[in-house]
């Protein structure tokens, strides 16, 4: 049995399909749907911020978001279940940055699930780990880190021929699949999910950012929706060192609001899990 209490569901919007969690999952969890998406993937997003909006303190050593919530076990076993449900989980190279030692699989999250997330997966038809996706126009990034190292994991690098080109300069192995997909400092997301689906075909897509990425997610209206925990914490901010909010290097209102709708809440301890829907270019098509 594992030592956590279940989520406390205070609203759920969702009247679509269960996913077929295992018992312990729809236990700590509660039922997890998605609403239909015929013929594309669904696109969710998850972070977590504190109270003041404070994603990273950008402190060396303090930089990921285990420090933003807390290292809160909710938190982290939420996480895991959506990287489980995910076929696919990008980020931004300034996350693996800032956190050099992840994998984006589930089993590294809330580690007493790791067997329950396998069990997850198995029961969806994804016997594999998610494809891990990293998004870099620069292509400057370490090949000897762990999740391009660790044999666990499929790993897509999207980025420009300028850095498809440096990378190949450290002798990737074939494990490593690179798409240069455009020549701009700043990729299409949409760009970045066709060259996802052409290596994987996906029906659920995750963005665990950074700000700057998921920024671009939702200048594009390619973010269908978004999972976010808010951290009972006020972590302050100062003229010194920039803590960023959810979104880096966009600006959208008042002229370009960008408005949720709320799908559901749920409580853990102090923690707030949330979920709101965005309005999706795809889904209009
Ligand atoms: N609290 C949370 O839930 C949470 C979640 C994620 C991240 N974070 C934190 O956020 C911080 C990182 O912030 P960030 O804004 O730097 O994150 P980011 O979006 O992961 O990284 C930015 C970098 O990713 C690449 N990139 C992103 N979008 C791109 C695009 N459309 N086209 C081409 N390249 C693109 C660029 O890499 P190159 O420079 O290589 O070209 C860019 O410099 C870290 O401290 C991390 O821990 C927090």
């Amino acid at each position: 049995m594992i030592d956590l209490t279940p989520l406390d569901t205070l609203y759920d919007a969702g009247r679509e399909d269960d996913l077929p969690l295992p018992a312990e999952l729809a236990r700590l969890y509660g039922p997890l749907r998605f609403p239909p998406h015929p013929h594309r993937p669904y696109v969710i997003g998850n972070f977590v911020t504190t109270l003041d909006g404070v994603v990273s303190l950008k402190a060396a050593g303090h930089a990921g978001g285990g420090d933003i919530s807390g290292f809160d076990p909710h938190d982290q076993m939420v996480m895991g279940l959506l990287r489980a449900a995910a076929d696919a989980v990008i980020v931004g190279a300034g996350t693996l940055r800032a956190s050099p030692q992840i994998l984006w699989i589930a089993e590294q999250t809330y580690r007493p699930l790791a067997d329950v997330y396998r069990s997850f997966r198995a029961a969806s038809g994804k016997p594999q780990p998610p494809l891990n996706v990293i998004v870099t126009a620069r292509g400057e990034i370490d090949l000897g880190l762990p999740v391009f190292q660790s044999g666990l994991v499929s790993v897509l690098i999207v980025t420009t021929a300028e850095g498809a080109r440096r990378i190949q300069a450290q002798r990737p192995s074939s494990a490593i699949q690179i798409e240069a997909v455009e020549n701009t400092s700043s990729l299409s997301v949409r760009s970045i999910l066709e060259a996802v689906g052409r290596v994987r075909p996906c029906e659920v897509i995750l963005t665990e950012g950074g700000p700057r990425l998921m920024g671009d997610f939702l200048a594009e209206k390619q973010l269908d929706e978004l999972f976010l925990t808010l951290a009972p914490q006020i972590a302050g901010r100062d003229n010194v060192t920039e803590r960023p909010g959810l979104v880096a290097g966009k600006i959208f209102a008042p002229q370009q609001a960008v408005w949720g709708t709320l799908r559901g809440i749920k409580q853990g301890g102090s923690h707030l899990f949330l979920r709101y829907s965005f309005e999706s270019a795809t889904a209009a098509e």
